[in-house]
């Protein structure tokens, strides 16, 4: 990477789940006082950035997806002081800040709704959201089929007879992406943050603002399910076109404040030419590679996904990003150690099959490590990630708190696995989440498997992910070859991925049953495992000198 090149063009951005991060005041939630007391941690760890999920005001319906007041940190996080300190202290630090920012919905008691809700039908109030009459009878069906990505449908009747959208849960209504006003805000919400020194905004669900005017049904499933919710051209709420408009001067936004500020789309597109639209030069600078993360373990695919995210960004000159996990998705040392790795399908319920081989899992999650850290342009390393945290997959049913779960009638356990506290040192809960003397427990159960995994149990054990992790963002620093730039396919037999960088790097990959020689090299720079008598094993990757 050339030093002029921005730095979002190649970073490593850490993702900070803050109710799990790191619980400074003892209540068993994670807040802004505990992430300020693991910069240290972060900052030896070698990451640039860390995203952090919604911290605003929020009745936690979907644990700050649903926000109050985006001005005012919530009281359980902390408080705007607190945030401010955090901002400087990270930068002290050498790491950048990218809060989350939610423009499809608000919280219902966001003071727009509450004022909707007072103001009546046909009222100018209501027309910030997505009010309509229903069908049938009285009206008592909803406007259309569309459904809600929590399960059920996603409108919502009031007692006054009109129906609100909610395409989340129904503490979450739909903006009306059409209003001045609501354009309006989001700008000035953004120079709010800019203007205390926040690097960029994840953007959640950057796909889904825009709706067709007539909010037409969707087709029924093939497979005779409710209705189609992904994809697809002209799809009636996903992935419109008219979205870009929005984010072109969101973007003019960004770009009146110096440093390089940068905005990543969570936006789940059909194909990658249309995640590509997001990213052009007057949009958006980044978007998550979803495809990537659904990709299943096999080099075919993997490979397949590796060239379409580089040829359709490449053509319009934005970098990939590349990522394995996050706080909506089952972590990958589970989805990999199962006999069959399943390909994750956006909107559908995923069931990891069979019995966990955590083994295994962990071995392939070592090797997509070293993959993912070597591609071509920038990464996401989801908090506990880095310490090889599985899935907790046992979460008694009582303790489950995502909304999937109620909204399904308890047939979708939702995201809490993923989200369990993480350990940091320590033989018993809370593992040094919470300090010693904390009142609450944390807020979802840690298994007894955490002490394990914790950060001092992992630290100066060369054989952990933890260290795998550190030498891999370490080298990923001092080597030129590293971040954005070039690769070219090495000729390798199918169910091995070899690539070289310029300058004289090579990253292999062996995916398949074969042992595989290593190609010639002048050291090995970092091994997923040790490697013996020259040969790369099933699941095994090496970064190489050439
Ligand atoms: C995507 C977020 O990542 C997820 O956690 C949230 O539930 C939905 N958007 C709704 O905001």
């Amino acid at each position: 990477m050339t030093s002029t090149a921005p730095w979002w063009r190649s970073a490593v951005i850490y993702q900070v789940y803050i109710r799990s991060f790191a619980d400074g005041n003892g209540d068993g939630v994670g807040d802004i006082a505990g992430i300020r007391s693991r910069l240290p941690y972060l900052k030896s760890l070698g990451i640039d950035a860390m995203w952090i999920n919604p911290w605003y005001k929020s009745p936690m319906a979907d644990h700050g997806y649903d926000v109050a007041d985006f001005r005012e940190i919530d009281p359980r996080f902390g408080t705007m002081a607190e945030a401010e300190a955090l901002i400087e202290e990270a930068h002290q630090h050498g790491i950048r800040v990218i809060p989350d920012i939610v423009p499809n919905h608000v919280s219902d008691q966001h003071v727009w709704f509450q004022a909707a809700l007072a103001a009546g039908q046909g009222s100018p109030e209501r027309d910030r959201f997505v009010f309509r009459e229903g069908r049938g009878a009285e009206g008592a069906e909803p406007p259309n089929n569309w459904q809600s990505c929590f399960g059920g449908p996603a409108w919502t009747r009031l007692p006054d007879g009109q129906w609100y959208l909610h395409l989340f849960a129904p503490e979450q209504p739909d903006l009306n992406w059409e209003h001045p006003e609501v354009r309006a805000e989001f700008e000035d919400i953004l120079r709010f943050w800019f203007h205390r020194g926040v690097d960029g905004f994840r953007i959640d669900v950057a796909h889904g603002l825009v709706k067709h005017p007539e909010l037409p049904d969707l087709p029924p499933r093939p497979d005779g399910g409710a209705v189609a919710a992904q994809g697809g051209l002209d799809h009636p709420h996903w992935d419109r076109d008219e979205v870009h408009e929005i984010f072109r001067a969101w973007r003019r936004v960004a770009d009146e404040f110096p440093g390089n500020r940068k905005f990543v789309a969570e936006a789940w597109a059909p194909s990658p030419e249309r995640l590509a639209r997001y990213v052009r030069e007057d949009g958006l600078h980044t978007a998550f590679n979803f495809d990537f993360l659904m990709t299943s373990w096999n080099a075919k695919d993997l490979r397949e996904v590796i060239d379409s995210s580089l040829a359709t960004l490449g053509a319009v000159g934005a970098p990939a990003t590349w990522v394995l996990s996050n706080h909506d998705v089952t972590r990958h040392p589970s989805r990999f150690g199962r006999k069959v790795v399943k390909k994750w399908v956006a909107n559908e319920l995923y069931r990891p099959e069979g019995p966990l081989d955590f083994e295994l899992g962990t071995r392939r999650a070592r090797a997509a490590a070293l993959l993912m850290l070597s591609l071509p342009g920038g990464a996401y390393v989801y908090q506990g990630e880095e310490l090889g945290l599985p899935e907790v997959e046992d979460l008694p049913d009582e303790v489950l708190q995502d909304p999937c779960w109620e909204r399904s009638g308890h047939t979708d356990r939702g995201r809490d696995g993923c989200r369990v506290p993480i350990p940091w040192s320590g033989q018993d809960a809370p593992f040094g989440f919470s300090p010693d003397g904390a009142t609450g427990e944390p807020w979802l159960p840690q298994p007894a498997l955490w002490k394990d995994h914790s950060v001092e149990a992992q630290t100066g054990d060369d054989a952990s992910m933890l260290e795998l992790y550190r030498r891999a963002l370490h080298l990923r620093r001092d080597l030129p070859a590293l971040g954005e730039g070039d690769m070219t396919w090495l000729d390798a037999p199918a169910g091995v991925l070899a690539f070289s960088r310029e300058p004289g790097f090579v990253c292999v990959v062996n995916l398949s049953a074969e042992p595989y020689r290593l190609p010639e090299h002048s050291s090995v720079l970092l091994a997923s495992e040790p490697v013996e008598d020259g040969l790369l094993s099933q699941d095994q990757a090496v970064w190489l000198a050439r």
